[in-house]
């Protein structure tokens, strides 16, 4: 099975490839998504050192003046996808969606210097300052107060669209009256219960539609736009991502940056108390206008580790929400505890499994002395890849693969983590 899975994602990988980046999955996503082709990276590094530095120059070549890199690169124009590039009117040298999408690059580009080489060193070096760029505009965008937790303009920016994180934020958008009859392309692909609802659908224009409107200013967008969530996710993958920048900087000599770079750690360590909500004992998204808490955990959350924040309290208590939700499912780990009312095991963000999540999740597990709960999970992972194949996400309770097939960073995740024993394998 495992010579056969690994030929597969390769296969995967390669037929995904559109010229140097590569698409999630055709039909669906048929464009070049931010963290898709960062965590695709990784899957290339083991049979092509050349393409896996390729995917990530090529994302960096859509970063715009002001640092942001977005979560959508509309290199050639595709009836498949709504909403495609006549809908967001946005973007420099390329096309692009106007905001940006969970910053793992900096992770993933320590990794491969990391990996070692002489070629990885220098790719790795002169993609230094268009990192060091893009971390600024989220400190600067993202947490414009300056208070050390970062939020998300648009759901679409955690990456986790219909996650139940947003619901009480959602539940305040007021639907633009001027929508229109448009016409969803991602239920032409996957089944509707597997995809956010349509009530969610016309909320997520209405920000894109407001976001145009400002000519994409993002201080407008942040102050004014009627969704700024303090995102659990991006919060803590800024994190990661600013301590590998970090390494990065020692490792380049960079010590003006790399003191820059200390002091966002710092603020972070205080912001992160933020979003900590005593009422479940668990970190979770809030909204950064009203204070209002989310109730729901969600995988996010176990992204705490990873980032190697948190008090020894917070981790220990989001440790036993942890044992919980595993126990309460097949495999985990699930999007949404399975405990929250919106637990829904095959709609998108509101239950399923996602390789992604896991790999960062179990990582940080892992560097956190948690390796019975990281091995659960990667074993856990594996088996669902094995017996399913390349899904975008999988039900938590049979198992089953959802969404879209042949999909990228499930086939990434496979060859870089999921598919390989012990921990030399995963350093790349
Ligand atoms: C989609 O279109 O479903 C994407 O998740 C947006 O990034």
């Amino acid at each position: 099975m495992q010579a056969v899975r690994d030929r597969e994602a390769i296969e995967i990988l390669k037929a995904n490839d559109r010229g140097g980046y590569t698409v999630p999955t055709s039909r669906l996503y048929p464009y070049q998504w931010n963290w898709d082709s960062v965590f695709v990276a990784l899957g290339f590094h083991t049979f092509d050192k050349d393409r896996a530095w390729r995917e990530i120059e090529m994302l960096f070549e859509g970063q715009w003046d002001d640092g942001m890199v977005p979560h959508i690169l509309f290199r050639r124009d595709d009836p498949d996808y709504f909403p495609g590039p006549s809908v967001w009117r946005a973007g420099g040298a390329i096309q692009s969606s106007g905001h940006s999408q969970p910053p793992v690059a900096a992770s993933v580009v320590c990794a491969l210097v990391e990996a070692g080489g002489e070629e990885g060193e220098r790719r790795g070096r002169s993609l230094f300052d268009k990192l060091l760029a893009y971390h600024r505009w989220f400190h600067r965008h993202r947490d414009p107060h300056g208070k050390g937790v970062i939020g998300v303009v648009h759901p679409w920016e955690s990456g986790r669209d219909n996650s139940a994180d947003w619901d009480n934020a959602m539940r305040q958008v007021r639907i633009a009256p001027d929508l229109g009859n448009y016409q969803r392309r991602d239920t032409a692909h996957v089944d509707a219960d597997q995809r956010p609802k349509q009530a969610e659908y016309d909320r997520f224009l209405t920000l894109v539609t407001f976001g145009r409107d400002q000519g994409w200013n993002q201080d407008t967008i942040a102050r004014e736009g009627q969704f700024f969530v303090a995102d659990p996710g991006n919060h803590f993958i800024l994190m990661r991502a600013d301590r590998d920048l970090l390494r990065l900087a020692e490792r380049f000599g960079k010590t003006v940056e790399a003191d820059e770079i200390r002091a966002w750690l710092t603020a972070s360590e205080v912001g992160t108390n933020l979003i900590w909500n005593d009422d479940v004992s668990a970190f979770c998204a809030r909204d950064l206008r009203s204070g209002q808490f989310s109730d729901a955990i969600s995988s996010a959350a176990a992204l705490v580790f990873y980032a190697g924040a948190g008090s020894e309290e917070q981790r220990a208590l989001m440790i036993d929400h942890l044992h919980r939700i595993m126990d309460n499912v097949a495999f985990g780990l699930p999007s949404l505890d399975p405990d929250h009312a919106r637990f829904e095991p095959k709609r998108y963000w509101l239950g399923p499994v996602w390789m992604v999540m896991n790999f960062m999740i179990a990582r940080g597990l892992a560097e956190a002395g948690q390796v019975a709960l990281a091995e659960q999970i990667k074993a856990g992972s594996r088996q669902l890849i094995e017996e399913q194949g390349f899904y975008e996400y999988f039900d938590p309770v049979t198992g089953e693969g959802c969404g879209g097939g042949d999909f990228s960073w499930t086939a990434a995740m496979w060859l870089a983590w999921a598919g390989r024993h012990g921990e030399a394998a995963e350093a790349a």
